[in-house]
């Protein structure tokens, strides 16, 4: 119980510290706030302004449970679109990598994560062991190039754990016609041969110099992080230790070679059998059993950021129902705790999304469920919480139907799932641009983002 006058010097203090929170952000120029309603309005002339422009374009770094850059929080709204090294790889499709850079970065997506790997198929990037083709090197080089202009910073996985693009089981396949004594594709993850594989490959990547630009990828901020592998599991070992030794062993590796750039496994995020009271909070019991663990991976030496991604219409049930936003809702609020209170390192939900596909879906639905991942990380932001940001699975631009999956959205043609985007990205935004704040006045981040909260309460 707050007795009357308590209640009234707290309410003349939340109003007295907003006036002056209002009056030092209009004196910084970063961002200012519509009173109208309780939401947050954005002025700034373009998304990322002079605190991205030219010479400050640098290093994504992590504080704690959050991203910075320049000393600024920087919360991720970001896509996926894995396919563009292959479509830079052909002049006739080339130019649909900067289509989806533009349109993208039009609604304030300022990260993408797509594949740095292409591993013994069409067009493969690495044709067989550490051969690879210098022509789709470069079509990667004008990815990594291509995303600067439009301010977006790529997120590079190194391997697949599926098929697709070679994966996992090519890196076997090589193995095998190299004369090794190969049984599973999860012999990937221990057998030494097959190690060396990987590790030669993130060397190839790491220390490859953009034909561009002459930057080497190690030293370019555009670069937010490296990915180990695009959602490892390993089904032949689920007391987990045979992945974790993979992680512990590449994760220093990558390290060794750069220890500038961020690290994520790419991980689904599903918990593991060193936490039995979290299994309740995965989509089914087949998670527990599939050889990765959310917390246990997530602390080897090395990795920077957590990762996990939402499918409850591939976990739970294909038909579109509420209990896939119930689902959403209580799966990241647990990533999330869980990155606060045993990680200390923020958790990027690296791919969401729902399938046209499904029975009853529309794209209402659709909307409800990106809105739900939104609100969910702003309420972590405000907060100043472990919630780092997500990435849509995934942004096309038009004409690449044929590579859709179902899951893909194109922003010309959804003007509502676009609103939604970029409503989001200009609320982050505002986080982001507590730059003069600190730069001006010398305040801690954290006692911003407390003030924050309190004026979206007035
Ligand atoms: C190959 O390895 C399996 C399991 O490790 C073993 O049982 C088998 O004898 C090996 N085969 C050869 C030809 O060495
Ligand atoms: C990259 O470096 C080479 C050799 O120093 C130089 O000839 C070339 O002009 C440079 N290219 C760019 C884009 O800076
Ligand atoms: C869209 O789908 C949801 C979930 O299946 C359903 O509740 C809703 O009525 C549908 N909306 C429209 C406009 O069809
Ligand atoms: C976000 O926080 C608000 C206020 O605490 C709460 O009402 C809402 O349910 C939360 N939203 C989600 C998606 O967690």
């Amino acid at each position: 119980m707050v007795n009357q006058e308590q209640n009234f010097s707290s309410k003349f203090l939340f109003l007295a510290a907003s006036f002056l929170l209002l009056v030092l952000l209009k004196y910084a120029n970063c961002a200012s706030f519509d009173e109208a309603g309780d939401q947050l309005a954005y002025s700034s002339t373009e998304y990322g302004g002079e605190m991205e422009g030219g010479e400050t374009w640098t290093m994504v770094q992590k504080s704690g449970n959050q991203f910075v850059v320049n000393g600024q929080p920087f919360y991720v709204n970001g896509f996926n679109t894995y396919w563009l090294m292959v479509f830079a790889a052909d002049q006739s499709t080339r130019g649909k990598v900067t289509e989806v850079f533009q349109q993208a970065s039009a609604v304030g997506l300022s990260v993408c994560r797509t594949w740095a790997f292409n591993d013994g198929q069409w067009r493969a990037l690495q044709k067989t062991p550490a051969v690879y083709d210098e022509d789709v090197f470069k079509a990667l080089d004008f990815v990594v190039s291509e995303a600067k202009k439009f301010k977006i910073r790529l997120i590079l996985s190194l391997v697949n754990n599926w098929e697709a693009y070679g994966g996992k089981s090519q890196y076997v396949k090589w193995g095998k016609a190299a004369g090794l004594n190969l049984t599973s594709d999860d012999d990937f993850f221990s057998h030494p041969t097959l190690k060396s594989y990987y590790k030669a490959h993130v060397k190839a990547v790491l220390n490859r110099v953009n034909t561009f630009n002459n930057m080497t990828y190690k030293d370019d901020p555009t670069i937010f992080g490296w990915e180990l592998m695009n959602e490892p599991r390993c089904e032949s070992d689920p007391s987990g230790d045979k992945l974790q030794a993979w992680i512990e062993e590449m994760a220093v590796y990558v390290k060794s070679i750069d220890p500038k750039h961020l690290l994520q496994i790419g991980l689904e995020g599903f918990y593991g059998v060193s936490t039995p009271n979290r299994a309740q909070v995965n989509p089914n019991s087949y998670a527990q059993q599939v050889g990765t663990d959310f917390i246990r991976n997530h602390q080897v030496l090395g990795v920077d950021f957590a990762s996990a991604h939402i499918y409850p219409d591939s976990w739970i049930s294909q038909s579109i129902s509420d209990a896939h936003i119930e689902f959403t809702k209580s799966w990241m609020q647990s990533h999330i705790d869980d990155a606060e209170n045993y990680l200390n390192m923020p958790v990027v939900f690296s791919e969401f999304g729902v399938s046209a596909k499904d029975p009853g879906y529309n794209s209402t639905f659709r909307d409800t469920l990106i809105g739900t991942v939104y609100t969910t990380i702003l309420n972590s932001t405000k907060k100043g919480g472990a919630g780092g940001g997500s990435l849509l699975w995934q942004v096309f631009p038009e004409g690449t139907d044929y590579m859709d999956d179902g899951y893909a959205i194109v922003l010309s043609k959804s003007l509502s799932t676009s609103n939604i985007v970029s409503l989001h990205s200009k609320r982050l935004n505002a986080f982001n641009s507590l730059c003069s704040w600190k730069c001006h006045w010398g305040c801690k981040k954290k006692h911003v983002l407390d003030n924050f909260q309190f004026h979206e309460e007035l």
